[in-house]
């Protein structure tokens, strides 16, 4: 029987300076009452905050509240001024007698040198604020902690001209004018919050309105707020958020909760979005859509995010994390929550795709890196550098599992109990699992080791067949990879789902079995199996594995055009071109044959969606290949890699041209169908530019200019870019030109150019980073050029160490401006350890010449001291 009581309760030895997840205690002091007074300016901002303190049990602590960067003008108790508090680092230690006070503080804040993007900022002269996880205490004097849940009353005062729209958290109240051009509004939210979703927003902003009846009858009016010439571009979000609000009620049965719900929209933020109650703010890149500027991409993104945010008003916001260690617990159930959202919206089969590519490319490399920790991490130095693909994306896949395991019904009553039990308070990871167990009667203890061991753990399995017996036996073996702190694991529990198929006749010879894997290793026998049996396994990804099978091309081959499952199907085809390029990359001796008849046979297949298809065909990344190998050769993947994409794009000419033409004529709508056609006709096109085919610029050019649609453009424009005919600069001048008053398509520029298969990638990056138009102070325009540049494995890793060079330059200046912005980009530079000794010397010396840097920022030197390993 398996212990797991220990690898749950002992502390793991954390690093010296770092916040420990076993040091939780309850807060001392309580505010059930908070009231704000802002008067707004971009240069100096007072900030006047009155906290209603209440002692938290029998003790004699001072009341200490978080600050940083400002310092305090005034301190009244009780309507008193004081002068016995004192600042103690990042705190304001302030003595109080009684077991309730009023506790008044004052200060004053640059809102335009704020470059952190961190409390309140201007973005393009909208004043507004980002306080997860800890920005609130650059705004002001308060427990800033997510377990000090308080009812916020705030006044906003500013100019009229320069700030015509004042925006905060809950209901509008009331509003005025004052004299010398200025006015103010009062705002009121009801629901205790914690600190880190107080927003506010003032600005010159229009607003496209909407309403919303809920379940039980309430009008909600919805708002869009965004600069008024974008007006016309916030349609599309409108509708996602209706979608999400309607979703919500029906799946989970989730109802809004005030009378207004409000997004604003701005240009300067270091994430997606952000779910600050009754007033969401986000990367304006997240709203803003037309068919000339967004790609379906962007579309699919934009209700994604937007229902993503709307979902956290239950899952965070009514129900919060007790401690950053939680916060899986709103950012994994919320975005399975999305997830499941979007594939309602479309094909569930290609959204499933999609995460599990998204996974594979973000999460599994954390996993495996140096950067490695748990989906509920046990220290940080900085919470901002936990904002992981582990947390946020593993996690959903934790609460995927759970839900397998339980079943619709049981997973619903689970919901239902936890929202219900805990609506109002500040939660654990902890609490939600034993929602799952309680309303379910399932035994999650050992499940719970998903939260406390990172790793993807690898399973091993093996079919054989014993015909005259009529007997096939699996044999399923589990390994967790060590991690750094966690050299040695326990066997987790897996939920498989599996089915075989007859290899003569292709038909199931069983039922789809749910094989939980609980044990390091295990043996299922089934009976009655006469035909050679084909092994499909984790269909639906039922668990974030990586599967490790003795499947023969010939197998793969066929589950990838018979599998009845069709995120099988993909996978099958995905292992069989993994096997094809690793062993290419290692052995040199390519044989496409297998990938080319099963590509070939998935285009033929017409009974297919589109959608589905585009991605099936599509090759594993570089960096994905490089994954799987002990030691990344990128000049050698990159090239084993092309030659496939050539072989295809040769043998297939026929095929890839119908696919190309297959496309409905007729103007461009936004539909899965339409969505689905235009994503195979680029990765078509892609695939007929490999081939070498004469045409094949002119063919993507004529794609560019007849496009009226920017899916469309930017994928012949992505084919252009990764050749060398005249006609890519004609294209990307054009395109530049179209576009120069439009940031978030010029991010397009850069990026499709950073992502460039081209030999000469780096010189490139290298002049665009000195373009007028680039500049580090702009997060979306440093990720669309340096972190696109790090993801392009190729280009990055050259020999001569130019592109860790270049990274690190980047970094050290992005980390002046913007450190959590610049620690999120360093990933690229921890995989020294999978590189030949020449890589691994170069990227080491850079991550030792980043932490040697003067005043460098705790989120960079997290980061990078980590991935020195
Ligand atoms: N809670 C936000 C989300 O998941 C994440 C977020 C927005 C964030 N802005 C941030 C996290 C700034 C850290 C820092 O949507
Ligand atoms: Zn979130």
């Amino acid at each position: 029987m398996l212990d797991v009581s220990q690898a749950i309760a002992t502390p793991p030895p954390h690093a010296n300076g770092a916040i420990s997840r076993y040091d939780y205690r309850p807060p001392a002091w309580l505010v059930p009452d908070t009231r704000l007074v802002f008067d707004l300016d971009a240069a100096a901002t007072r900030v006047t905050a009155t906290l209603s303190v209440t002692r938290n049990g029998d003790h004699d602590e001072p009341l200490r509240l978080d600050g940083a960067g400002q310092a305090p003008l005034a301190v009244r108790v009780d309507g008193r001024t004081v002068d016995d508090w004192r600042v103690e680092g990042e705190q304001l230690v302030v003595p109080l007698a009684g077991a309730a006070h009023s506790v008044e503080t004052e200060v004053e804040i640059a809102p335009e040198r704020n470059t952190q993007l961190m409390g309140l900022y201007a973005s393009g002269g909208i004043l507004c604020t980002q306080c997860e996880a800890e920005g609130f205490r650059r705004i002001t004097y308060f427990p800033d902690r997510p377990d000090v849940l308080s009812r916020y009353s705030v006044r906003l005062v500013a100019d009229a001209a320069r700030y015509p729209i004042l925006l905060a958290n809950g209901d509008p109240v009331d509003a005025g004018t004052l004299d010398a051009g200025r006015h103010w509004a009062e705002w009121n939210d009801p629901y205790p919050k914690p600190s880190y979703l107080f927003a506010l927003v003032a600005g010159d902003l229009a607003v496209n309105r909407g309403s919303f009846v809920t379940q039980s009858g309430r009008t909600v009016e919805l708002g869009i707020w965004v600069r008024a010439g974008d007006i016309d571009k916030t349609h599309h979000a409108l509708h996602a958020l209706k979608t999400s609000m309607a979703w919500d009620e029906r799946v989970y049965g989730r109802e809004y909760d005030l009378d207004v719900f409000n997004i604003v929209a701005v240009d300067d933020f270091n994430f997606g979005a952000m779910e600050n109650k009754g007033l969401n703010i986000f990367n304006s890149r997240y709203i803003l859509a037309d068919p000339d500027t967004a790609t379906d991409y962007d579309y699919d993104a934009i209700a994604a995010v937007v229902a993503h945010e709307y979902f956290h008003n239950w899952s965070g916001n009514r129900i919060t994390c007790r401690d950053w260690f939680q916060l899986s617990l709103k950012e994994g159930f919320t975005v399975y929550r999305d997830q499941g959202f979007s594939a309602d919206q479309g094909s569930a089969a290609v959204k499933r795709i999609e995460d599990v590519r998204g996974l594979r490319a973000a999460q599994f490399p954390e996993d495996a890196g140096p950067l490695a920790h748990p989906v509920r991490p046990e220290s940080y130095l900085e919470i901002s550098n936990f904002y992981t693909a582990t947390i946020y994306n593993k996690g959903a896949e934790l609460i995927r599992m759970m839900a397998t395991m339980l079943g619709p019904q049981a997973f619903r009553a689970a919901t239902d109990l936890y929202f219900d039990r805990f609506d109002g308070t500040a939660a654990t990871c902890e609490d939600f699992v034993a929602c799952m167990e309680e309303a379910s009667g399932r035994d999650l203890a050992q499940f719970r080791l998903w939260y406390s061991q990172a790793g993807t753990p690898r399973v091993a399995a093996s079919l054989a067949h014993e015909a005259g017996e009529g007997r096939a036996t699996l044999r399923l073996a589990q390994h967790v990879p060590g991690t750094p702190g966690q050299p040695d694991k326990q066997p987790m529990v897996l939920p498989l789902r599996i089915k075989l198929f007859g290899a003569e006749t292709g038909r199931a010879l069983i039922d789809e079995q749910l094989v939980l894997l609980d044990r390091g290793s295990n043996t299922i026998v089934f009976d009655g199996i006469t035909e050679r049996p084909m092994l499909s396994i984790n269909r639906g990804f039922s668990s974030p594995v990586i599967i490790e099978s003795d499947r023969s091309a010939a197998e793969l081959g066929f589950l990838s055009a018979h599998d009845d499952d069709p995120f099988a199907r993909y996978e099958a085809m995905q292992q069989l071109m993994l096997d094809t390029l690793v062993a290419a990359t290692i052995e040199g001796t390519p044989d496409h044959d297998a990938v080319v008849t099963a590509v070939s046979n998935t285009l033929a297949d017409g009974t297919l969606d589109p959608a589905f298809v585009a991605e099936a065909v599509l090759l594993p990344s570089d960096s994905f290949v490089g994954d799987q190998m002990a030691m990344v050769d990128p000049d050698a993947i990159f090239a084993a890699r092309e030659a496939l994409r050539r072989a295809l794009g040769k043998r297939l000419a026929d095929q890839w041209r119908e696919a190309y033409e297959r496309a409905p004529a007729g103007p461009y709508v936004y539909s899965p169908a339409a969505k689905g056609h235009r994503r195979l006709r680029s990765v078509a096109l892609g695939y007929i530019a490999a081939s070498g085919a004469a045409d094949a610029a002119a063919l993507a050019f004529r794609q560019f200019e007849a496009a009226d649609n920017m899916t469309d453009r930017q994928g012949a424009l992505t084919t252009l870019a990764n050749g060398h005919a005249d006609e890519r600069e004609a294209a990307l001048d054009i395109f530049y030109n179209r576009y120069a008053d439009n940031g978030l398509v010029i991010d397009k520029w850069f990026q499709t150019q950073a992502l460039s298969s081209r030999d000469d990638t780096g010189r490139q990056v290298a002049e665009l980073a000195r373009h007028p138009d680039f500049t580090l102070a702009n997060p979306n325009r440093a990720r669309s050029l340096v972190g696109a540049y790090g993801a392009n494995q190729r280009a990055f890793n050259a020999a001569d160490g130019s592109g860790y060079r270049f990274l690190a330059d980047q970094l050290i200046a992005l980390d002046r401006l913007n450190p959590q912005t610049a620690a999120k980009l360093l990933p690229p530079l921890g995989r020294w350890r999978r590189f030949d000794a020449n890589r691994s010397a170069l990227m080491r010396a850079e991550l030792e010449r980043i932490v040697a840097t003067p005043g460098l920022s705790k989120d960079l030197f997290e980061q990078a001291s980590k991935s020195l390993g």
